[in-house]
């Protein structure tokens, strides 16, 4: 197959991008998704401060304006991200545990339901674990008044919400085998013990040289897939350029061929000149569109 998305479904996956509704009027920004691509995820557009800017008011004007560009092509979306600590209204921090717990159920619920059918897997829980060695949850409006257990009653309330989405639970830091995966994985092992509804585990894959694809990405995602939930990489970018960068994309694209749960990838964004990494060049599309080498790296992967 010539393009990223037909090769990824050659193999029974996915090959997404993150989109941000602010471009969606740019010729050369519009061909480039439509033509690779075959899943989106809104950037920013279906966060909570996006969505629910005060208490029980929602706003899904940019957040359509993807799913709706994306059903029209036939692709799949991403919904992301229900519970996070980040790009979350002020508002919401300030509520007492009881008015916080069902703030999160409400804003799940009218969410789920308003995008009912569309969406293909949500991240449900974004970034609970505290990076390096503690394995310990991040302290967050969530975690510090409702506890522990507001993962699982996130998890629950989505799936009573819209039945049919793949419920992922995503984070960063957690690619390679290390204190903070060992932290998730045990949560999802605690989970499908107990029948808490969870389907898929995200991760990132945010690589720099400070951070690098690790040896055993492969393994780990492996470890999660045997526990009986899909894998996903939901926001890959990798910092670099030239040989380097195509030969660490290359690697992604086979560890996640590798595991059959591994159902799909994501890049965050199209094009370099609009990577959230504002002063790098992670991504596949050069700041023209052009196609770097590592976007020849990862359709030949595929
Ligand atoms: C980033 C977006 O790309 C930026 O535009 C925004 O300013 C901040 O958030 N982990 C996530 C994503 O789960 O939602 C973040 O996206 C990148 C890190």
């Amino acid at each position: 197959a010539s393009t990223l998305g037909a090769a990824a479904a050659e193999k029974g996956r996915y090959f997404g991008t993150a989109v941000a509704a602010n471009h969606l009027g740019e010729s050369q920004y519009v061909s480039t998704l439509n033509t690779e691509f075959n899943s989106v995820t809104p950037e920013n557009e279906m966060k909570w401060d996006a969505l629910e800017p005060t208490r029980n008011s929602f706003n899904y004007t940019s957040a359509d304006r993807i799913v709706s560009h994306a059903q029209s092509r036939g692709m799949k979306v991403r919904g992301h991200t229900l519970v996070w600590h980040s790009q979350l209204p002020s508002w919401v921090s300030g509520l007492s545990a009881t008015d916080l717990r069902s703030a999160m159920n409400n804003h799940i619920t009218q969410v789920m339901t308003h995008y009912k059918g569309k969406i293909h897997s949500w991240d449900v829980v974004n970034e609970a674990f505290q990076d390096g060695s503690s394995g310990a949850r991040r302290s967050s409006p969530f975690q510090d008044k409702l506890g522990n257990g507001f993962i699982e009653e996130a998890f629950r309330t989505a799936r009573a919400a819209d039945p049919n989405a793949k419920l992922c639970y995503n984070d960063y830091n957690t690619d390679g085998v290390n204190a903070k995966s060992n932290a998730v994985y045990s949560m999802v092992k605690d989970f499908k013990a107990r029948g808490v509804p969870i389907d898929c585990v995200g991760f990132q894959s945010h690589f720099n040289s400070a951070s690098p694809v690790p040896s055993d990405f492969q393994a780990n995602l492996q470890r999660f897939a045997d526990l009986g939930v899909d894998v996903q990489i939901t926001e890959l970018d990798i910092e670099g350029s030239g040989t380097s960068q195509a030969n660490s994309y290359s690697n992604v694209v086979k560890a996640c061929l590798a595991v059959s749960r591994c159902t799909g990838i994501t890049v965050w964004g199209i094009t370099d000149k609009y990577s959230w990494r504002s002063s790098g060049t992670p991504l596949l599309f050069d700041g023209n569109y052009n196609k770097k080498p590592a976007y020849t790296a990862v359709l030949t992967a595929l």
